[in-house]
């Protein structure tokens, strides 16, 4: 209920919501805990009762930020905070206004919800706020400096944080859940993917089956796993310091994935693999860095002359590496080589799964090289590290083969 004017009254109806939901909505409107931490599974409801919770609070005049990793982890809340508004401007059209280029709305009497990325922590603007919504916590990379520049915010209302996230690993949203067990001012909610009775009938299960159960146990039972050997086991993995003669290798593929990232954030990495006879993938080479547009079209022209052509050039063409794609293809220089668009199906740990079986089976062979051990840091704390582009680019190799892109090179003598 709540009064826009004098004259006005207006009931608004909140969507029906789980028992977990209810549960921290009530212990929220108690007023008794400042903090909260949900550290709930994937697909448990978090977004949706907490955009509830902001539109609820902007209603009454409050001043709400809704924080996210980065831009990308905001569309699902924006969504959910639009579909709350229309329930509402239905009846009373006006009364709150959505800003979609800046992702603010605002509501009557000074109250607003803004959605903020805070990939660069000094974006996180001082002004005072009533709440801070800080969804997938635990994605966010640089928290210090996050924290930091959140805290003068929290201070003019004494504003409420409320963590929602399905932990990644032991990082800082471990810490913080850890520190903070058994403190009166935080109220800590760990729920499983499986206890909400929204979620269509077998969608669980189905990630039971087709995930690796450490990565199961992390991200739909919402535990803390330890990182190392979530998908890739250390003791799966084989090192060789020299390449077997060229004739070995039945094909020869570098995958490309490409970021266009000169500063910080993602790497554009291109990995070389050949495989052998008995299906053996080795790692033969891997060229990786931050880069602007024209040094990643130089740098995959020059490797590809390098690489000459016996070896397939992959490139991940959805997006922005499409448009990469298209450019080397107009490369004269370039004629004489085979470059393939690869578009990526599935989310990256269906990619990697035909990776993973084959480095279970003792199929998997790295160089020892330079880049040998970032490769197998990624490997070992995939999916749940910082970065993962280096086994993207390997996945990318494998998609190819098996879409039957690459012409065997040496596979009939
Ligand atoms: N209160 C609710 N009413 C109806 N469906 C819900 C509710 N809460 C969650 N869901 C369903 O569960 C799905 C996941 O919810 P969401 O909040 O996006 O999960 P999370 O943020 O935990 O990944 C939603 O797409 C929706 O289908
Ligand atoms: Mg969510």
């Amino acid at each position: 209920m709540m009064q826009t004017s004098k004259t006005r009254r207006i009931q608004v109806s909140l969507p029906k919501m789980h028992e977990r939901q209810r549960q921290v909505l009530s212990a929220y409107l108690s007023g008794k805990w400042r903090y909260f931490i949900l550290r709930w599974g994937r697909r448990s409801g978090k977004t949706k009762l907490a955009s509830m919770i902001a539109f609820g609070e902007a209603l009454q005049g409050k001043k709400v930020f809704w924080l996210v990793p980065e831009y990308k982890y905001s569309n699902t809340a924006w969504r959910d905070l639009k579909a709350l508004v229309r329930r509402l401007t239905e009846r009373v059209p006006g009364l709150i206004q959505s800003n979609e280029q800046d992702r603010i709305m605002t509501f009557p009497r000074d109250g607003w919800v803004q959605v903020l990325s805070v990939k660069n922590p000094d974006s996180v603007r001082s002004e005072g706020v009533h709440l801070a919504v800080i969804d997938e916590s635990a994605l966010i990379r640089r928290w210090e400096e996050v924290w930091q520049a959140l805290r003068p915010a929290l201070t003019d209302y004494r504003g409420r944080v409320i963590f929602i996230s399905t932990p990644k690993g032991k990082n800082f949203f471990y810490h913080l859940w850890k520190d903070h067990e058994g403190d009166p001012d935080w109220y800590l909610s760990h729920m499983r993917s499986e206890e909400n009775p929204f979620l269509p009938p077998g969608e669980i299960e189905e990630a039971r089956r087709t995930y690796p159960p450490l990565f199961f146990r992390q991200e739909f039972e919402a535990e803390f796993v330890d990182v190392e050997g979530a998908f890739f086991k250390r003791e799966w993995l084989r090192f060789a310091d020299a390449p077997p003669p060229e004739d070995t290798f039945t094909v020869l593929v570098r995958g490309w994935d490409i970021a266009i990232t000169p500063d910080e954030g993602d790497y554009t990495v291109g990995a070389k693999v050949g495989v052998d006879r008995e299906g053996v993938l080795w790692v033969l080479d891997l060229v990786r860095g931050r880069w602007d547009w024209p040094t990643v079209v130089r740098t995959i022209r020059e490797t590809a002359l390098r690489d000459g052509p016996q070896v397939s050039q992959a490139i991940e063409a959805v997006g922005v590496q499409k448009g990469i794609w298209q450019t080397l293809m107009r490369e004269p220089a370039l004629a004489g080589l085979a470059l393939y668009p690869v578009y990526p199906r599935g989310d990256k740990m269906a990619r990697a799964l035909p990776l993973a079986s084959r480095a279970q089976a003792g199929r998997f062979v790295i160089l020892q090289r330079p880049w040998t051990r970032e490769l197998v840091d990624e490997l070992l704390s995939f999916p749940l590290g910082e970065h993962d582009d280096q086994v993207d680019a390997l996945t990318t190799t494998l998609q190819m083969l098996a879409e039957g892109q690459v012409t065997t090179i040496r596979g009939i003598w």
